[in-house]
């Protein structure tokens, strides 16, 4: 599904992602982690074309991205959510949800869209699809509510419900756990699991571990920029430069 080859990113002197190169299969929940500041983020606007990589090559379903622009990567089926929610609050939660189908401009629900009489019709079709997404998210009894009177935990997920808006097939989460309680966390590992158990495939960048050793095929772990280690749960939980790099930390009592 997805090829990263050699990627690198500066940013003056900092090297954020140095020659990272990785493989997601299709289907798969793939996470990054890693300390702060190791380049998980950089990582991500890299493969979703936010930022252009100094280095490397970046390879979607056989197809050279690297350089493609965010909307176009949208229209090729790779969705995101965001480290720092990007939620309009002053817009409802359906509207929100909208905007990302918009934003994916996936052509086979505009397709279905245009065959309805006029923009009502088309509306009406894509309104009905946020609100399905949100009761999907578990966002139900927010769906006729400002984002702004929704609570964090909920608006997370909203997020994830926008991403899903572009009807993709793989999904970029940035820290979707992050500032929630056991239970809200425990619901978001649900949800991705639900999403991988439907076919997307999923790279997550989280720092909580419990969620992370629960749901991966497959972890790589990133360190002041380089891959330091990659394999399965029980590998990476027990490496001692993955420990090391932690120094005890996250790793704890996982
Ligand atoms: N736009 C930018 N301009 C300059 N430096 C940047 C930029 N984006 C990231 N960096 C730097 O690149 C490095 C990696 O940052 P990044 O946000 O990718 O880390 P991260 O692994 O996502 O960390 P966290 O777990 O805290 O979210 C940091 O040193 C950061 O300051
Ligand atoms: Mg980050």
């Amino acid at each position: 599904m997805l090829k990263i080859e050699n990627l690198s990113r500066s940013f003056g002197g900092v090297h954020a992602v140095q020659g990272v190169s990785f493989e997601v299969p299709q289907g798969v929940v793939y996470s990054v982690i890693g300390p702060n500041g190791a380049g998980k983020t950089t990582l991500f606007n890299l493969i979703t074309g936010i930022y252009t990589p100094t280095a490397g090559h970046i390879t979607l379903q056989g197809e050279s991205i690297g350089g493609m622009a965010p909307n176009v990567l949208a229209a090729r089926r790779m969705s995101r959510t965001f480290q720092n929610l990007q939620v309009c609050m002053n817009l409802s939660a359906v509207e929100n949800v909208m905007i990302g189908a918009h934003l994916g401009l996936n052509s086979r629900l505009f397709a279905g869209m245009f065959r309805w009489p006029g923009l009502i019709g088309a509306d009406r079709v894509c309104r009905a699809r946020a609100e399905e997404l949100l009761a999907f998210v578990g966002c139900e009894k927010y769906i006729g509510l400002q984002a702004n009177s929704m609570p964090y935990g909920a608006l997370k997920r909203l997020e994830i419900a926008r991403a899903l808006a572009a009807d993709p097939v793989i999904l970029l989460l940035d820290e979707p756990a992050a500032g929630l309680n056991n239970t809200e966390t425990h619901e978001v590992e649900q949800l991705i699991q639900k999403l991988a158990d439907s076919g997307i495939t999923i790279v997550l960048v989280e720092h909580d571990m419990k969620l992370v050793m629960n749901i991966s095929d497959s972890i790589l772990v990133l360190n002041y920029g380089k891959k330091l280690a990659e394999g399965l749960p029980e590998e990476i939980r027990t490496n001692p430069e993955v420990i090391t790099a932690y120094l005890g930390g996250e790793m704890e009592g996982v």
